[in-house]
């Protein structure tokens, strides 16, 4: 079967990229091939998780350049490894117009809500969490969706609703989201983009 090459943005810790591991070890996402992980902060322990899984890393130290030149060096590290499908797993820094215009509907993004939701610029990590429980809303949730040039803007493909509880802290509310929700969305909208291109490909 055809796989298409997958890179994976990540910024920190990476469970999310974890989660990604694990299903394709397991065989869940069959049309995709995890190829590259890229990290924008080289101290991001997602890196290592990425090295321990025997995929090819890649830092960019973005804090040390402008971001006309991070783009750059991003793309030609995405051209290097013949990537067609972008995930942002935990990725955050925002990517402009112009790049993002370059990959319709091959780029995905997870985020810690219902979007539209604690959403856009500002809101990533836990500050996601806390704003939801400064809300006080009573369900919140993951998000799946393409990324267009509208920071958290993009067509959704999943989305998975989890329970607030009493007494939760942003910690305890981000480590639900992402037990319940996040670690399974982001590899079936990993896969669901795979296949889509797969089954859309006219040669
Ligand atoms: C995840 O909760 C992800 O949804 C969020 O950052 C965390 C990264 O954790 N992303 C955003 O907030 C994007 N706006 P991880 O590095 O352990 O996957």
């Amino acid at each position: 079967m055809l796989k298409r090459k997958v890179a994976v943005l990540v910024s920190g810790g990476g469970t999310n990229l974890q989660a990604l591991i694990d299903r394709q070890q397991a065989g869940e996402i069959p049309h995709g091939q995890l190829t590259v992980v890229i990290s924008d902060n080289p101290q991001a322990y997602a890196l290592q998780r990425g090295e321990k899984a025997g995929l090819a890393v890649a830092a960019i130290p973005r804090r040390q350049m402008t971001p006309e030149q991070f783009e750059a060096e991003l793309q030609a590290i995405l051209e290097k490894y013949c990537i067609e499908v972008i995930v942002l797993a935990g990725f955050l820094s925002i990517l402009s117009a112009d790049f993002v215009r370059k990959w319709p509907e091959r780029i995905i993004n997870i985020h810690p809500s219902l979007i539209p939701s604690f959403c856009g610029k500002g809101f990533y990590g836990l500050r996601v969490h806390q704003a939801a429980l400064d809300y006080g809303v009573k369900v919140t949730g993951a998000t799946v969706h393409y990324v267009n040039e509208i920071p958290d803007g993009g067509k959704i493909l999943l989305q998975k609703a989890v329970a607030v509880l009493p007494g939760d802290t942003p910690e305890t509310l981000q480590k639900r989201v992402m037990e319940e929700a996040e670690w399974q969305l982001l590899p079936q909208g990993v896969e669901m983009v795979c296949a889509n291109l797969s089954a859309n490909r006219t040669v």
